[in-house]
């Protein structure tokens, strides 16, 4: 088998154990964001927002989810080179910030160890007929491929979806323009979920009808012998997907820097997950991930360790269950949990969560 080799390489299930048991009792709920309207199926279930370390927090999940998580998507730092900077502005006051890090300063071995110790956690978390999508571009997706392979079984790779970004401006004089991300998706077994899609054609296309005869796929006839054609409108949904970046101008735009399109969060969640299935997402970003899962009525898990991201999930929750008040739809709870140290004591004591800001990237 063919591994990947790096600088100070480890094995990630040293003291998994021992970290099971530290993390168990580490979060403190801050609040309930939303409370559910009606009893639901759901008597027990709560949607969870973790602010913090996702690596802490797959640590503390594996006590009561291991095997649960039906679909997990991971939309991490790209290994980029650069920095996430937003300003931010609060009434009258403006300030520069950064939404999160993606520097490194070029060491690769310590980007990769991140993702393998993280992602070898998740796999603990994901359901025997689970599936996880990780996002990525060419920083790094060939990298993680064998990672991945190492982690879940090459047999387990499932697809390398390209996602087509045809309307975001690339420069490069020497290399052609940049437009695709890569997202790879592998499952936990042979038996796992998987729901094919279909996508509208721009125009009709005339196709043969084909029909089974003794087992073996023959273009169906009329009764004079003809040929039969059908009009078809739709096909199958393959692996290279044109879904256009997101533009300020949607009414889902947070402002976040990377935000995703919530239209290829809404095709992951559909082929890789059912209704009332767990999804969850640890890079969660604006909480593109969550607001879909939510509105398509699978149960969630969120987490984040930038405050603007806690920030705007928040607030897009928020807005999403006010919109709802005449849903007959029963929601489930809302909570979110975070390790309350004296900075983060600081800052929801200073009211952050409740602010008006206007988040623009840099
Ligand atoms: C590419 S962005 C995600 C964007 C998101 N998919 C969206 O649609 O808005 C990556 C996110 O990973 C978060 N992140 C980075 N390292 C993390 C860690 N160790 N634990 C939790 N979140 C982390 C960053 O704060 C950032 O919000």
């Amino acid at each position: 088998m063919v591994k990947l080799i790096w600088e100070n390489k480890k094995d990630p299930l040293n003291n998994y154990s021992k970290l099971k048991t530290t993390y168990r009792d580490y979060y403190t709920r801050i609040e309930v964001i939303s409370q559910r309207k009606k009893a639901s199926n759901n008597q027990n279930w709560k949607n969870m927002l973790f602010w913090g370390d996702n690596l802490n927090v797959s640590y503390h999940l594996l006590n009561n989810f291991e095997e649960k998580i039906d679909l997990i998507y991971l939309d991490p730092p790209f290994f980029s080179g650069s920095n996430y900077n937003i300003s931010v502005l609060e009434g009258a006051t403006k300030y520069d910030s950064i939404a999160y890090f993606d520097c490194w300063n070029k060491d690769l071995d310590s980007y990769l160890q991140m993702l393998y110790e993280r992602i070898t956690n998740f796999k603990k978390l994901l359901s025997k007929n689970g599936v996880i999508f990780i996002h990525l571009d060419w920083h790094a997706s060939h990298y993680m491929k064998l990672i991945l392979d190492e982690i879940f079984g090459k047999n387990r790779f499932i697809n390398e979806i390209i996602w087509y970004y045809y309307n975001k401006y690339s420069a490069g004089k020497k290399n052609l323009p940049r437009a695709h991300d890569n997202i790879l998706v592998y499952s936990k077994s042979s038996n796992f979920t998987f729901n094919e899609q279909r996508i509208h054609r721009k125009k009709p296309t005339k196709q043969l009808k084909r029909e089974m005869v003794n087992g073996v796929l023959k273009n169906a006839k009329d009764e004079n012998g003809h040929v039969i054609y059908r009009t078809v409108t739709d096909k199958k949904l393959d692996d290279v997907w044109k879904i256009p970046c997101l533009q300020p101008a949607s009414k889902e735009w947070t402002g976040f820097p990377t935000q995703k399109h919530h239209d290829l969060l809404e095709r992951i969640i559909k082929i890789g997950s059912n209704e009332g299935d767990i999804v969850a997402d640890f890079f969660c970003g604006s909480g593109t991930t969550i607001m879909v899962a939510d509105k398509l009525n699978r149960k969630w898990i969120g987490c984040d360790i930038s405050k603007y991201s806690i920030y705007l999930t928040r607030k897009r929750l928020i807005n999403i269950r006010k919109n709802e008040q005449n849903s007959t739809n029963p929601k489930d709870l809302i909570e979110s949990y975070a390790h309350i140290d004296e900075e983060k004591k600081e800052l929801i004591n200073s009211g952050f969560f409740e602010k008006e800001l206007k988040i623009k990237r840099k």
